[in-house]
């Protein structure tokens, strides 16, 4: 149930804010549509006009939408374009606006067929940018889900020894997360050791870890619905030299990253900043992902920390910060932290230490 209203009015004002006559959005998204509304149910529609707002959904969340979306019209349907089309009807709409990565290319065949008269126009990314700025509330339970998080590996940690499968690695770290209130896991979890650690996004396999390894770990836990993104990279065992000045050096291009926020700055160049670190050593084309992404609903949203994006960090946002060197076949480290930005710079969210750590 939604315990306070007002966040949810203050985003459909904004989401309203030039929104012409005679035309209304067509929400998709179940994302947006919990945003909007508070509504978690897996499947929907929210129609927003300029001075009205009806949630349409099948008989399968009737009773779930009025519990959770008080106050708002709640329109149950059997097919949803029929659905879409009644209320587009009834309050006389021309146009409608739909996000375009919602909608499959059938059913905006089907809406098109359904809807003669009306106007569809894509859309592009408007509530995903809407989203990337937080509200204290939605801070809160992405540092709640981070800490959820980092006392669940606190507790495994002790596992990362040699001989234990990557596998049960994660799949404990999984439980431990749940078993710690996680309402889920943010992705599947990564757990990469050894040759495994040069792939940025590897999958956790039979693999037992092996002394000499590097261990990385990316994981997150879903709290309210907002999700956490960290990445600790340990060494197993005798670290070697190149092992350590490898991780010092992510650490200090994470660190002079983190340090570069503020509101303002472009997130192009928190990426430039990060780079350029690792190139002064000769290792820039060993990172071979962006720096950082927004995290919130979803744990890949706006902004990108990505070479050339010019959009303009704002305080309450929050990001990840996460470059990483990969060795192809050998071993890779990624240092990843949320964090938000504030006025003051930006404060973690993720609370494990970063520092060069051998179990
Ligand atoms: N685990 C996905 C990411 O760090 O972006
Ligand atoms: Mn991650
Ligand atoms: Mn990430």
């Amino acid at each position: 149930m939604r315990a306070d209203p007002a966040p949810y009015d203050r985003r459909l004002s904004r989401l309203r804010l030039g929104f012409p006559a005679a035309e209304a959005l067509l929400i998709l998204n179940e994302k947006n549509i919990r945003y909007l509304t508070g509504f978690t149910g897996g499947d929907g529609a929210l129609m927003v006009g300029p001075d009205w707002l009806e949630l349409l959904v099948d008989g399968r969340y009737v009773t779930q939408a009025r519990g959770e979306a008080p106050g708002i019209e709640i329109v149950e349907f059997r097919s949803r374009v029929e659905g879409i089309a009644a209320v587009a009807g009834r309050h006389g709409v021309g146009r409608i606006g739909f996000e375009a990565a919602s909608l499959t290319v059938e059913e905006h065949l089907r809406l098109q067929a359904g809807l003669p008269e009306v106007g569809l126009e894509p859309v592009a990314g408007a509530l995903q940018t809407l989203r990337a700025v937080k509200d204290q509330r939605e801070i809160a339970l992405i540092r709640e889900a981070a800490r959820i998080a980092a006392e669940a590996l606190a507790a495994v940690r002790d596992m990362i020894r040699p001989g234990v499968r990557e596998r049960e690695l994660a799949l404990e770290l999984e439980y431990r997360m749940r078993r710690g209130g996680a309402e889920g896991v943010s992705f599947d979890t990564i757990i990469a050791s050894g040759p495994n650690s040069a792939l940025p996004h590897a999958t956790p396999g039979g693999r037992a870890i092996a002394d000499g390894d590097c261990v990385k770990v990316d994981y997150g836990a879903v709290w309210g619905g907002y999700h956490s993104d960290e990445t600790c990279t340990y060494v197993v065992g005798r670290p070697s030299a190149r092992q350590e000045e490898v991780y010092r050096l992510v650490r200090e291009a994470h660190d002079r990253a983190i340090g570069a926020i503020r509101p303002g700055i472009a997130c192009g160049e928190i990426d430039r900043i990060a780079r350029e670190c690792l190139a002064e050593a000769g290792m820039e084309s060993y990172f071979t992902h962006g720096t950082g992404h927004g995290v919130g609903l979803d744990v890949h949203e706006p902004p990108r920390l990505a070479a050339g994006r010019e959009e303009l960090l704002e305080a309450g946002m929050v990001v990840t910060v996460e470059p990483g060197i990969y060795l192809p076949g050998v071993w890779g480290v990624r240092i990843e932290d949320t964090v938000l930005v504030t006025d003051q710079g930006a404060q973690c969210l993720t609370p494990s230490s970063k520092d060069f750590t051998v179990l």
